[in-house]
C-alpha cells in the first residue's frame, strides 16, 4: 500500500462493523422478463457477487410468464449484462459462477399453481437457510402488487412475522400508488401479509452515493451544520434536470407526469435529507422519523392559489446539441392535446424553527439542456457596506453546491480578489470531486439497495408514513391543476431551462434559478 493510501486508511472511520452481515437466501424476482431486471437488478447482483458481497450460498429465481428455460434466461441476462455492466467487460468465470445460482420459473402471476411450482424451486436449494430466507422483489406493475403478495403469502413464501429466525422480506418498486388513496390501499394490501419491517419500498435516489453523503456531510462537519439554518441561508434550490425526452415511455408518462414521476419520490427525498433535523441515532427508524417530520412540516399548498407556488411545464419541439427534438404532444402514445407536465417547479416553505421563511425551490424536467442533479445552498448576502456597498448585487453571495450527478462533488463559491493593481473582486470556487478523491468508481444505486434489503437494513427505504405524507403533498398540488389547462407561459422549447412561468416564480421573491454548469 502506498503512503497516501495508508494515511487515508488511518484517517477513515468505519461505521458499525464494516461490511454488512448477510445470511444465505433466495431472491425471487417477479417481473423477470422486464427491463428493470436485465438492466439494473441482475447487473447489480452480478457485481455484488464479483465483490464477494452476496451471501454464500444465494439463489436468484426469476418468475415471469414467458416460456424460457434456466439456460435461455441466463443467456438473455448475459447478453444484457454486456450492454449494461457498469464495469464494462464481463468476467466470464465470475459470470459462470454467478449464473449457476440463477434459475427461471415460468408462471402467471394470477395462477395459484405457479406459486406452488415456485415454492418447489425454492426448496431445491441445498442450504436450509437459503430455502428459508426469502427476498421477494416486485419488479411488476403496482396494480399487481397486492395480488402477488397475497399469493406469495398463501403459498408460504411470505409471513407476517418480522422477528422470525427465517426472514421473509418484500421489496417494492416505484411507482408506489398514484395518489394518497391508492398508496393507502396498496399499503393495506401489503400489510395484510407482511409487517412494515418486512417491506422495503425503493426510491433508487437513496441508493446513490451522493444522496447518502448528504447526511454524512451535514452531520460529520461542524462548519456547515452551524450555518444550516434561516440565519445564514437565504434559500435552497434542488434541481434534477434531464436531457432526455419522454421517448418510449409516453403511455406511462401520460398517467404519471413529472410531479408523480419525480417530485413525489426523488425530489422530496432529497429535500428531506437536506433539511431534516439531526436524528437521535443512525438507526433506520431514527432517520426515517426525522424525514417524516420534515415532510410533515412543509407548509400545505393551497389548491386555489397553486399557480403562486407551483409551475408546471411541457416541452414543445426544440433542439439539444444540434439534435431536433419533437414536442411532448407528438411523442408516441401521448394525447396530442395532453396537458401532462414534463417539467415542474415548486416554491415551498418548511414551517419549523430552523427553516422559518426560507424558500426551498425544487424543479425537474425532461428535455432540458443537460442532465444534472444538484442541491444549491445559497447563503445570505453580506451587509451592504464595504465591497457590497460598491458592487451592489454584482457581489455574489456565497453558495455551496452538492452535485449529486454526474461529475459528483461539492463546490463552495466565495469571492476573491482578482490579482493585479486594480481592486477587482469575483467569485471563485473550491471543489471536492469524487473522481479525483476516490477514483472513478461509483457503485450503482441498485447494488447498495439490494445489499441493504438482503441485510435487512431499512434506512435507505421509504416507510409507510413517509410515502403517504409525500402523496398528500403531491395530491394537494394536483387538486389545484384539475381542469386547468396549461397556459402559454408554461410551455418551453426542448433544450431550454423550462418555462418562463418558472422564472417568474422565483423573481417574485427576488431570486433566480442557478442552472447546473458543465464541469470539466
Ligand atoms: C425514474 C423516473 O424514477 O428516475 C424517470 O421514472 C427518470 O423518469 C429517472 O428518468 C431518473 O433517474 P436517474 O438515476 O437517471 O437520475
Amino acid at each position: 500500500m502506498d503512503d497516501s493510501k495508508q494515511l487515508d486508511e488511518l484517517l477513515s472511520c468505519r461505521l458499525g462493523s464494516g461490511a454488512k452481515k448477510v445470511t444465505p437466501c433466495t431472491i425471487v424476482i417477479f417481473g423477470a422478463s422486464g427491463d428493470l431486471t436485465s438492466r439494473k437488478l441482475i447487473p447489480a447482483l452480478y457485481h455484488l457477487h464479483c465483490e464477494g458481497r452476496l451471501p454464500d450460498p444465494f439463489r436468484v429465481i426469476g418468475f415471469a410468464r414467458r416460456e424460457k428455460t434456466d439456460d435461455s434466461w441466463r443467456a438473455e441476462l448475459r447478453e444484457a449484462l454486456g450492454r449494461f455492466s457498469r464495469s464494462g467487460a464481463v468476467d466470464e468465470a465470475k459470470w459462470e459462477e454467478f449464473a449457476a445460482n440463477v434459475v427461471y420459473c415460468r408462471g402467471d402471476l394470477t395462477d395459484g399453481d405457479a406459486y406452488a411450482k415456485l415454492r418447489d424451486r425454492i426448496a431445491e436449494s441445498e442450504s436450509e437457510q437459503a430455502r428459508n430466507n426469502v427476498l421477494v422483489y416486485l419488479a411488476i406493475s403496482p396494480s399487481q402488487f397486492s395480488e402477488v403478495v397475497a399469493r406469495c403469502s398463501a403459498a408460504g413464501l411470505l409471513n407476517r412475522d418480522p422477528d422470525a429466525d427465517a426472514w421473509r422480506r418484500v421489496v417494492v418498486e416505484k411507482p408506489f400508488g398514484r395518489d394518497l388513496e391508492s398508496a393507502r390501499t396498496l399499503n393495506e394490501g401489503l400489510m395484510e401479509h407482511a409487517h412494515e419491517k418486512q417491506i422495503f419500498r425503493i426510491d433508487h435516489y437513496l441508493g446513490k452515493e451522493t444522496v447518502q453523503n448528504i447526511l454524512m456531510f451535514r452531520f460529520s462537519n461542524s462548519i456547515f451544520e452551524q450555518l444550516w439554518n434561516r440565519q445564514s441561508i437565504d434559500h435552497i434550490q434542488i434541481t434534477v434536470s434531464e436531457k432526455h425526452a419522454v421517448g418510449g415511455r409516453g403511455g406511462y408518462y401520460e398517467e404519471a407526469g413529472a410531479l408523480r414521476d419525480m417530485v413525489q419520490n426523488h425530489l422530496l427525498q432529497a429535500l428531506a435529507l437536506v433539511a431534516m433535523e439531526p436524528p437521535v441515532s443512525l438507526e433506520a427508524e431514527a432517520i426515517r422519523d426525522e424525514k417524516v417530520k420534515l415532510l410533515q412540516s412543509i407548509r400545505p399548498f393551497d389548491p386555489a392559489r397553486i399557480a403562486d407556488q407551483v409551475v408546471r411545464g411541457q416541452y414543445f419541439a426544440g433542439q439539444i446539441d444540434g439534435d431536433a427534438r419533437q414536442g411532448y404532444r407528438q411523442e408516441p402514445k401521448v394525447n396530442p392535446e395532453s396537458d401532462v407536465e414534463t417539467y415542474v417547479a415548486l416554491k415551498m416553505f418548511i414551517d419549523n424553527w430552523r427553516w422559518s421563511n426560507v424558500p426551498f425551490y425544487l424543479r425537474t424536467g425532461k428535455n432540458l439542456p443537460m442532465s444534472a442533479s444538484e442541491v444549491r445552498v445559497q447563503f445570505r448576502p453580506t451587509p451592504n457596506i464595504l465591497y457590497a456597498a460598491q458592487c451592489g448585487s454584482r457581489l455574489a453571495s456565497n453558495s455551496l453546491t452538492l452535485r449529486l450527478q454526474p461529475n459528483e462533488g461539492i463546490s463552495l463559491h466565495f469571492n476573491g480578489k482578482v490579482p493585479g493593481s486594480s481592486m477587482e473582486v469575483r467569485p471563485v470556487r473550491m471543489r471536492f470531486s469524487y473522481d479525483t478523491e476516490f477514483g472513478a468508481y461509483t457503485p450503482e444505486a441498485y447494488e447498495r439497495l439490494l445489499l441493504e434489503a438482503i441485510a435487512g437494513d431499512a434506512t435507505l427505504f421509504i416507510r409507510r408514513d413517509e410515502v403517504e405524507t409525500a402523496w398528500s403533498i403531491v395530491d394537494s398540488i394536483r387538486d389545484g391543476w384539475t381542469d386547468v389547462p396549461l397556459t402559454n407561459r408554461e410551455f418551453y422549447a426542448a433544450g431550454t431551462w423550462g418555462p418562463v412561468a418558472a422564472d417568474d416564480l422565483l423573481a417574485s421573491s427576488g431570486h433566480k434559478w442557478r442552472n447546473p454548469q458543465p464541469i470539466k
